[in-house]
């Protein structure tokens, strides 16, 4: 199925400023405009059911050996995204397609079936391991339910490879071990072991490092990478924080109040963001390749107000109430998806509202940053951005750094 205008990520993969781009393999899994709605409980009999738009209208593509990271605040709609990939969550409606077949089914067998493809990891590696279950248990049980292992010797011959792949060594001494004896990342290197038990084709990464010691992020995230180039995993890397989706995703998705708006190559999307929700986001996540010629730059982006209630979202784009841009009719409707240049793309008025061709947007003021220079302005569309300086100083995400 052709995902172009649906919003998902774009299928090719873009190599430089002149847009030579080469096709991608087909997408390995896919969201096609993916909705969901919490009902509330409600305990007024009479009036219409409550409910939480959580996700709206929301597509995505994951390719193999490469990673798309999901990224926007809290409440913003990205563990609902991963919930319904793996399908733990029914989606109110839309489709995902597995190797371009819809998913379908609900029965133990089918869950399993997809399982075996497509595995997720959770923000916790405190609650996702049993404290009463050694490392072994934790890995035979998927790598038996996966068919993986018929035999005990089989067992622990994949057991001590899985703690081989996330570096967990010597193995044979953290087979015996029970997660009270392991730390945070040596835990969540774990789970991600159970999650290759299954020997998946899709992994889906919720957070992954978010409850880690900053000091041993960078690891657990570079095993991920490591594991995504070597088993040519799809990968989807779930973060709050925008600096880290460049250097650990060619491919960056920005959602806000369960709307997406805005996405492409990760270079694309953080060095030249074009929605005001994603400057808003970069601003807030320093970045020095970011600086203004003059080497200082400065964060001017006065958005207004609070992430909305999701019971009750505002009309149109739900951004319009913080927008310092917002027109009219930003709050009358969400607008169409407008292509900005080599896969890049966003749902704002300010570059058009769906239309293909770049040439009839209406430029707006920009204030030149280093990362643009030299870049003309057909080089990747006739857009300018908004008004936003960016300054920073970390050479990492702001909350990643290297073990010491
Ligand atoms: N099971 C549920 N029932 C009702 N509402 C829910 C449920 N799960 C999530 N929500 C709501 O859906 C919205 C999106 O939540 P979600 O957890 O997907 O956001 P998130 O982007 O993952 O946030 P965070 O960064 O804090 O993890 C929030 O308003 C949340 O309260
Ligand atoms: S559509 Fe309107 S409100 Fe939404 S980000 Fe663009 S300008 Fe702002
Ligand atoms: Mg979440």
């Amino acid at each position: 199925m052709n995902i172009e205008n649906m919003g998902a990520n774009s299928p090719f993969i873009a190599l430089n400023d002149d847009a030579v781009s080469i096709p991608l393999p087909p997408a390995v899994l896919e969201a096609i405009h993916l909705r969901k709605y919490f009902p509330l409980r409600q305990f007024k009999l009479s009036g219409p059911r409550k409910v939480v738009h959580a996700a709206e209208d929301t597509s995505l593509a994951l390719y193999p050996g490469r990673a798309l990271a999901l990224v926007g605040e809290s409440g913003s709609g990205k563990t609902t995204m991963a919930r319904m990939l793996a399908r733990l969550y029914e989606p109110t409606s839309g489709t995902i397609l597995f190797r371009g077949e819809p998913v379908k089914g609900n029965g133990r067998n089918a869950l399993k079936d997809y399982h075996h493809h497509v595995q997720l990891v959770f923000q916790d590696p405190f609650s996702s391991l049993n404290p009463v279950h050694d490392v072994r248990y934790h890995l035979k049980r998927p790598l038996r339910l996966h068919g993986h292992a018929r035999t005990a010797t089989e067992e622990t011959e994949e057991i001590l490879a899985l703690l081989n792949r996330v570096s967990l060594s010597p193995a044979e001494q953290f087979i015996r071990k029970f997660p009270h004896q392991l730390s945070g990342g040596q835990r969540q290197r774990v789970a991600i072991a159970r999650a290759l038990a299954a020997k998946p084709e899709v992994l889906l990464a919720d957070e992954p490092v978010s409850m880690l010691d900053v000091s041993i992020r960078l690891d657990v995230l570079n095993l991920l990478l490591r594991l995504k180039d070597e088993e040519q995993l799809a990968l989807l890397f779930i973060t709050h924080d925008i600096a880290s989706a460049r250097y650990f995703a060619e491919d960056t998705l920005v959602m806000y109040a369960g709307q997406t708006v805005e996405g492409g190559p990760s270079e694309e999307v953080i060095q030249r963001p074009r929605h005001p929700y994603t400057q808003l986001l970069i601003s807030a996540a320093p970045d020095p390749d970011r600086l203004g010629p003059d080497g200082k730059g400065s964060v001017t982006l006065p958005a207004r107000g609070e992430i909305p209630s999701l019971i009750n979202p505002p009309g149109g784009c739900r951004f319009h109430p913080r927008c310092p841009h917002a027109m009219p009719v930003c709050s009358e409707r969400f607008p169409k998806r407008t292509e900005l240049g080599g896969g890049h793309w966003a749902h704002c008025f300010l570059y058009g509202d769906g239309e293909a061709n770049p040439a009839s947007y209406k430029p707006i003021a920009v204030t030149p940053s280093r990362s643009s220079e030299g870049r003309g302005k057909g080089e990747s569309g006739n857009h300018a951005s908004p008004e936003v300086e960016i300054q920073g100083n970390a050479a990492l995400p702001s909350d990643v750094s290297a073990e010491g």
